[in-house]
């Protein structure tokens, strides 16, 4: 079972299971809130998260993504979470922009 590590949310574990669904459908399972103003749809980019480590064990951009990350709006180590699978242990980061307000991060 894959696993992330939320670095500045006090290194919570989120197990992923099944390892089919989304980052951030891992992440609602697991009761983690996180920012999806879109629903998951991919049409916003506020639930994106930035990759510490595991760059190469994740899904493959999905069009929305690739989207983004042609305007510049997603860099080379970040994904957006309702659309990237894991596909091994990751250690990811919320960036500032996507931090909720109620929530208390390290840095
Ligand atoms: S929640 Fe809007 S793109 Fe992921």
């Amino acid at each position: 079972m894959a696993k992330i590590v939320i670095e500045n949310l006090s290194g919570k574990v989120v197990n992923i299971h099944p390892q089919s669904r989304s980052i951030l459908a891992a992440l609602q399972g697991e009761r983690v809130d996180w920012m999806h103003a879109c629903g998951g749809k991919g049409r916003c980019t506020t639930c994106k998260l930035i990759i510490v480590e595991g760059h190469d064990l994740l899904s493959e951009r999905t069009a929305a993504e690739m989207r983004y990350y042609q305007e510049g709006k997603l860099l080379d180590n970040e994904r957006l979470a309702c659309q990237a699978i894991a596909l091994g242990d990751l250690v990811v980061r919320v960036p500032p922009e996507s931090k909720l307000p109620h929530l208390k991060y390290d840095f």
